[in-house]
């Protein structure tokens, strides 16, 4: 295990924005973090955990120490063949969709509708990560983790994660306060339930009633490169903000200004489409010097090459007016600022 100094962030932030941390160190084990942790509290260091980057975005040069996790491995725990289900621990620094991909492989169902989205294993709970009709939150079964303050292991059963739309109580009451170091995942083995419901995916399938779950995956990955970005080519970070959820009352005043506007009712109340009101705020592919918002979907934010994080906040906050002007509307973001 290597302490980096002076370390560049820009391949490990999926918007790409270059800036530099002051210490830097990849761990691939439990006792790496802890040893990490260490060298961290010795010196009274600000600690950021960075899994793949993805949802993050560097405003200002990290003054402490970022500890990027490596840990890997897959491991079956349990295979019950009565109720057809599987229960997989996953090390927290797995490529999210490498192992979505390994699941479809084997024909293990449960996580095909999550196919390609960026980033590591490890940050699927903390995000709830949701897409085409489906939140991981349906496939976890518990999360373990190492308490930053004592150093020691512990384990969240899914009912005591607290998870939401795009939250979790990894981003509200233990937000710094733990290291997820693996996720066990229950998935079925056998007659998997699908979720195909979604427009997008009904679409895709071409109405196919019982498409297997490879399709499905197949049929995801083709809409996701139909509609985002590659960060590869294009820096970003998916949704940079999340769907606002209003009261039903909040909504019929809006829909009779705004009978068209985009609303899928949930159990919390009715949630609007950011892309659509972003949209209908005229940000469409408009751009600001070195970033844009995507031309297909306005949720997203991109860097068109050399932008700093500034310039990407900025915009993000023009946005946000306009949006507010138009629709009485605040739009929270989804990626972490820093
Ligand atoms: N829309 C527009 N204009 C736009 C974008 C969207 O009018 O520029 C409208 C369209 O009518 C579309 C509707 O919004 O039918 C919904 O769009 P989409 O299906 O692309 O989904 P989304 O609600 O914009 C959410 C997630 C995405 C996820 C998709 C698919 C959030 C914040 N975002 O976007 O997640 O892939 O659903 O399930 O919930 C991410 O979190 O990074 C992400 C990409």
């Amino acid at each position: 295990m290597e302490i980096k100094k002076n370390f560049s962030l820009k391949n490990y932030n999926t918007f790409g924005i270059e800036i530099y941390a002051d210490f830097f160190v990849s761990v691939s084990s439990v006792n790496e973090i802890k040893e990490a942790l260490i060298f961290q509290k010795n010196n009274n260091l600000p600690l950021l955990i960075l899994g793949g980057g993805s949802n993050i975005l560097f405003t200002q040069p990290f003054k402490g120490l970022v500890l990027h996790i490596n840990l890997l491995g897959k491991e079956i725990l349990k295979e019950n063949t009565i109720e057809n289900t599987l229960l997989i621990k996953v090390s927290s620094g797995e490529n999210w969709h490498s192992f979505v991909q390994w699941c479809v492989e084997k024909d293990y169902g449960g996580l095909e509708n999550l196919s390609l989205i960026p980033g590591k294993v490890g940050a699927c709970p903390i995000q709830n990560i949701g897409a085409y009709g489906v939140e991981v939150k349906g496939a976890i079964h518990s999360v373990e983790a190492i308490d930053i303050e004592t150093a020691t292991q512990i384990s969240f059963l899914n009912k005591t994660c607290d998870f939401g739309y795009r939250n979790s109580i990894f981003k509200t009451q233990l937000k710094d306060k733990v290291i997820i170091t693996a996720v066990n995942f229950n998935l079925s083995s056998k007659n998997h339930l699908l979720k195909i419901s979604y427009g997008d995916i009904t679409n895709q399938l071409q109405n196919k009633k019982k498409p297997t779950i490879q399709e499905i995956s197949n049929a995801v990955i083709a809409i996701r490169k139909s509609k985002l970005p590659d960060y590869t080519i294009l820096g970003n970070a998916g949704s940079f903000f999340k769907n606002p959820i209003i009261s039903i009352e909040e909504f019929e005043l809006l829909k009779l200004i705004f009978p068209a506007i985009v609303n899928y009712p949930t159990k919390v109340g009715i949630k609007l489409a950011a892309g659509w009101l972003i949209e209908n705020s005229g940000w469409k592919g408009k751009s600001i010097g070195k970033v844009a918002v995507h031309n297909q979907q306005s949720l997203v934010l991109v860097n068109l090459g050399n932008a700093q994080g500034i310039d990407v906040l900025n915009l993000s906050k023009a946005i946000q007016k306009d949006v507010y002007t138009k629709f009485k509307l605040v739009l929270e973001t989804e990626v972490n600022i820093l």
